[in-house]
């Protein structure tokens, strides 16, 4: 059992991973429109991966019995100026999600849910992965300085990345 205060919140939280989801997407067209294909098929793992983070939510709320009110999902930007400026703004926005699952954290702390916290403990991790990726990004986007090779190169790389179900929907 979990307290409502800590229902509603990851209830929102799941509309937020929803959110992330197609924040990316829009990212993933935007990098698309510009001729970087494999930029885009990275942020289209995110997409997926961001889903992943809400089915993860919702099964933890149906396990605790809660009931899933999904809520309509807010308009995302469209355009950036650049890759470096995309990648920049992700990080910002992984850095709003951190503080939004540590004030998860905060809640099931002050409710002694230890079930809940064991739970959370999973995103917390992944948030330090997240923003390490895309900081690694930011970094290699700034020593290409705007080189076509290099771009290009990136592009390449990031055109590899495979999905992988995170491990809390593969142990199901
Ligand atoms: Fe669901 Fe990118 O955090």
């Amino acid at each position: 059992m979990i307290s409502k205060k800590l229902a509603e919140a990851i209830n929102k939280q799941i509309n937020a991973e929803m959110w992330s989801a197609y924040l990316y997407l829009s990212m993933s067209m935007d990098t698309f429109s510009k001729g970087f294909k494999g930029i885009a098929h990275w942020f289209k793992v995110q997409f997926l991966e961001e889903q992943a983070h809400a089915t993860i939510m919702i099964n933890y709320l149906h396990a605790q019995n809660e009931k899933v009110m999904l809520t309509p999902i807010a308009k995302v930007r469209t355009e950036w100026d650049d890759i470096l400026s995309t990648f920049e703004d992700t990080l910002l926005h992984e850095q709003g999600v951190t503080k939004m699952i540590n004030n998860l954290c905060d809640i099931a702390a002050k409710d002694n849910d230890y079930a809940s916290q064991n739970f959370l403990a999973w995103f917390v991790d992944e948030q330090v992965e997240e923003e390490q990726s895309v900081r690694d990004l930011i970094f290699q986007c700034k020593m290409a300085n705007g080189n076509n090779a290099g771009m290009m190169m990136i592009d390449k790389e990031l055109g590899a990345r495979m999905y992988q179900a995170p491990a809390p929907l593969k142990q199901q």
